[in-house]
């Protein structure tokens, strides 16, 4: 299954992309995690060291100047092997389950077309920026694993022609109206380019709340609570596994994909996007 994630800037697009993908793992499925926002913050949300992060894919003028050729450029460049030769392994946040063999959870690091390689002889922005593409395509047309993806606000950069094989999208919001306003965009857009199997994930909301109407909110809403471990050691690391809400956080991550239409084996019905969401809420909330 291949997942989206997007929602306003601290929002909470990461974390709740990395606790997906640590579930996952635990449980034996293989994780493509695919940072492509701009904070670049995936890896060590994940528990990586700064010194550990590959090089951004958009910084690698080599690997660039290599697939997309110089002086001409190639729309479709043969990205096969680059997902695995530029990505690193993530450790697991906690143990496996009991029997399982853990699945790997391989971190790939796009970068920005701002931050793009723009030096002399044949690195420029927009050959890093076909690049880029092309891998994410890849690893969403070709690849069996699971592959989540943390993206900015828009779903633009997917592509038209691969937003159509990203399965689900994870729209992240805060309880406040601003998040709420980014949140309808991304849903419409998405729903628009046929992506519409989508759920709504409230993050640092501990109560049922009548969400404001007019909105193109998806229809299927998690509610995440605030977790008081993850603030109390914000200052003394990035990463958001390992915390003593890890249960809680296990059945969340359970709810959310029973939510995106995951029964274990595969997907049933997608979901509906309705407008004008009623109150909604389904998950209770859970005390970390
Ligand atoms: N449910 C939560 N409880 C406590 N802190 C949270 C929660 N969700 C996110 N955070 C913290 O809020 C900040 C922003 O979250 P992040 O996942 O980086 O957002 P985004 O990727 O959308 O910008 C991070 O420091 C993260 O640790
Ligand atoms: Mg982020």
């Amino acid at each position: 299954m291949k997942i989206a994630f997007a929602g306003k800037g601290g929002a909470g697009k990461t974390s709740i992309t990395a606790w997906l993908a640590d579930h996952l793992a635990r449980r034996g499925e293989n994780v493509w995690l695919v940072d492509a926002d701009t904070a670049l913050s995936l890896g060590q949300a994940c528990g990586l060291e700064p010194s550990e992060l590959p090089t951004p894919l958009a910084e690698r003028e080599d690997i660039i100047r290599q697939h997309i050729g110089q002086g001409y450029m190639s729309l479709n460049p043969d990205v096969s092997g680059l997902p695995e030769a530029l990505s690193v392994d993530a450790p697991l946040g906690g143990p496996a389950l009991p029997g399982v063999v853990p699945g790997r959870k391989r971190l790939l690091v796009m970068g920005t077309i701002a931050g793009a390689t723009n030096g002399q002889g044949g690195g420029c922005a927009c050959a890093a920026n076909a690049l880029l593409k092309a891998v994410l395509a890849h690893l969403i047309l070709d690849r069996r694993d699971w592959v989540l993806v943390d993206m900015e606000a828009g779903v633009e950069h997917l592509g038209r022609g691969t937003v159509a094989d990203v399965d689900a999208l994870v729209v992240v919001s805060e309880p406040s109206l601003r998040a709420l306003s980014t949140a309808s965009e991304v849903a419409r857009l998405a729903r628009d380019l046929g992506l519409s199997r989508q759920v709504l994930a409230l993050n640092r909301c501990e109560m049922d709340i009548a969400l404001p109407g007019r909105m193109d909110l998806p229809g299927h809403l998690l509610r995440v609570p605030t977790l008081e471990g993850l603030k109390a050691r914000q200052l003394a690391t990035g990463s958001v596994l390992g915390l003593p809400e890890d249960a809680a956080i296990g059945a969340l991550c359970g709810e959310l994909l029973e939510a995106l239409g995951w029964n274990g084996q595969g997907l049933h019905n997608a979901p509906e996007l309705c407008r004008n969401v009623p109150v909604p809420s389904t998950v209770a909330h859970r005390a970390p």
